[in-house]
């Protein structure tokens, strides 16, 4: 009788959970740092040109897409947190070497704090405008944080807008680094995260 034949080894998998919470906030992402690039400034060729594509009221809509995307993005980070808490991560088949590993875990430390802090910053802001803090026309979110029209520049301009330059920066080099694993390195790191855990390929 033929031997069966060996079945592939399997690596382990982020669980469904995190996998679906991990993509949808880079779905999101992928909207808000365009939307956020156009609203900023409040710039009249950009206002005049959403207002002409979308009908009056076009920018106003962008700028509300931006805060709803923005603030499912820190709902579903908080979540995501606690999935990391009570699962962790899974073991990886062939570790990292130390060094790469150390930049991985710093890069993925960073990407979580400024996928919070970045709304954060951003809810407060618009909330010392104050400005509504819409999230899908059905709820304004503003805090209660009363009128500061200083703080509210500063914390826009001054630090939501660098750390959004940041995310984006980091995302691009995190997105770049596990292209790399795929298609140089051909080993199992991004399987991990579409949930595809055959080691090697
Ligand atoms: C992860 C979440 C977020 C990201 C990545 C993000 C990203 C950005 C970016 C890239 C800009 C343009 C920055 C510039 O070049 O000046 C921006 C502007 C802006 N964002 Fe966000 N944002 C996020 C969440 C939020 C939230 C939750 C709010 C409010 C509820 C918000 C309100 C704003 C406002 C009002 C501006 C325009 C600021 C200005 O005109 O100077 N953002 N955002
Ligand atoms: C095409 C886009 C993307 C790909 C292919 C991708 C791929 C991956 C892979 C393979 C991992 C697992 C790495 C490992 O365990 O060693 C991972 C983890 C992670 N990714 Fe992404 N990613 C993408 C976009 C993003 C975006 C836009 C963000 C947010 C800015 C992000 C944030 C993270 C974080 C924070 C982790 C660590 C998860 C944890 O350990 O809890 N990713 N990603």
């Amino acid at each position: 009788m033929a031997a069966p034949a060996a079945s592939p080894v399997s690596a382990p998998v982020y669980p469904l959970v995190q996998r679906v919470l991990h993509w949808l906030v880079a779905l999101c992402l992928l909207a808000l740092l365009p939307l956020g690039f156009y609203i900023e400034g409040y710039e009249k060729e950009a206002v005049d040109a959403a207002n002409a594509a979308l009908g009056p009221g076009g920018f106003d809509l962008l700028y509300a897409l931006h805060k709803s995307f923005g603030l499912t993005v820190l709902g579903l980070m908080v979540l995501r947190l606690v999935a990391r808490a009570a699962m962790g991560e899974p073991a990886y088949v062939r570790p990292l070497p130390p060094l790469l590993r150390l930049a991985s875990r710093t890069v993925h430390v960073l990407l979580y704090v400024l996928l919070i802090a970045t709304p954060v910053v951003g809810w407060i802001g618009v909330s010392a405008y104050p400005a509504p803090a819409d999230f899908w026309f059905v709820a304004d979110l503003a805090l209660p944080v009363g009128e500061n029209r200083a703080l509210s520049e500063f914390l826009l301009q001054d630090v939501h807008a660098p750390l959004a330059i940041l995310l984006a920066i980091l995302a691009a080099a995190h997105v770049l680094a596990a292209l790399k694993h795929r298609v140089i390195d051909r080993d199992e790191v991004m399987g991990r995260m579409i949930g595809r855990g055959s080691a090697g390929s």
